[in-house]
């Protein structure tokens, strides 16, 4: 099971450009922020928050929108990938009171959570962290790469998810933009 920390702080990758509290409680504010896949399972020194989160399986994919999305998919850490988001999310507890079948047929049947997406690939990079099982106050961290051009793309993809069914379910949401350290300093 791969660990990820994202720690806000001094140091990191990536610069915070905006935190936005999408729904309810935002996150204090800081200079870079790190991802750290695989690395220390601890608060880097300094950092003004950490979210722990862990790489697990997939819950609501069929195969064939799998196959879908291993063909168009592109991996993180491209060259021209110079912007970034982490959006943390919690939903309800009326969502996860909902048997699989049900919360299914809201994620795709109605809400076309994937096929949506699937519109931004290869532009947008996507990796999905679960939270909720480490006793988090977080259940999933979002993390997505792209390029500079794919930047109202990126944003259209977030307006239309935060518009679905599914989004009636997310209780805290914060949206953190950050562009890439290393290409500011090349
Ligand atoms: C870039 C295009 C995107 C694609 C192709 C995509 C695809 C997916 C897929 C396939 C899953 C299901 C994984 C599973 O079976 O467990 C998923 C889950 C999820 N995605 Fe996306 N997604 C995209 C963008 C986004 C964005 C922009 C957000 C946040 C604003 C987001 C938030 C989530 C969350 C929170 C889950 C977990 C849902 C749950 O388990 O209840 N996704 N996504």
């Amino acid at each position: 099971m791969t660990r990820v920390s994202f720690a806000a702080g001094p140091a990191g990758d990536w610069m915070i450009e905006t935190i936005d509290a999408v729904c309810g409680q935002t996150l204090a504010g800081a200079p870079r922020l790190a991802r750290l896949e695989g690395e220390a399972f601890q608060a880097p020194v300094g950092s003004a928050w950490v979210i722990d989160g862990v790489r697990s399986n997939d819950r609501y994919v069929e195969r064939a929108e799998k196959e879908r999305l291993v063909a168009r998919q592109a991996e993180l850490g491209r060259s021209d990938s110079t912007c970034g988001a982490l959006i943390p999310i919690r939903k309800s507890e009326a969502w996860w009171r909902l048997a699989q079948d049900e919360r299914r047929a809201i994620f795709e049947d109605r809400s076309r959570h994937i096929a949506i997406g699937l519109e931004y690939l290869p532009a947008v990079a996507r990796r999905l962290y679960h939270c909720r099982d480490l006793g988090s106050e977080w259940d999933f961290l979002t993390w997505f790469e792209y390029a500079e051009a794919d930047r109202a793309a990126f944003d259209a993809l977030v307006a239309r998810l935060r518009e679905t069914e599914e989004w009636r379910y997310v209780e805290r949401e914060v949206d953190i933009r950050v562009i890439s350290a290393r290409a500011r300093t090349d």
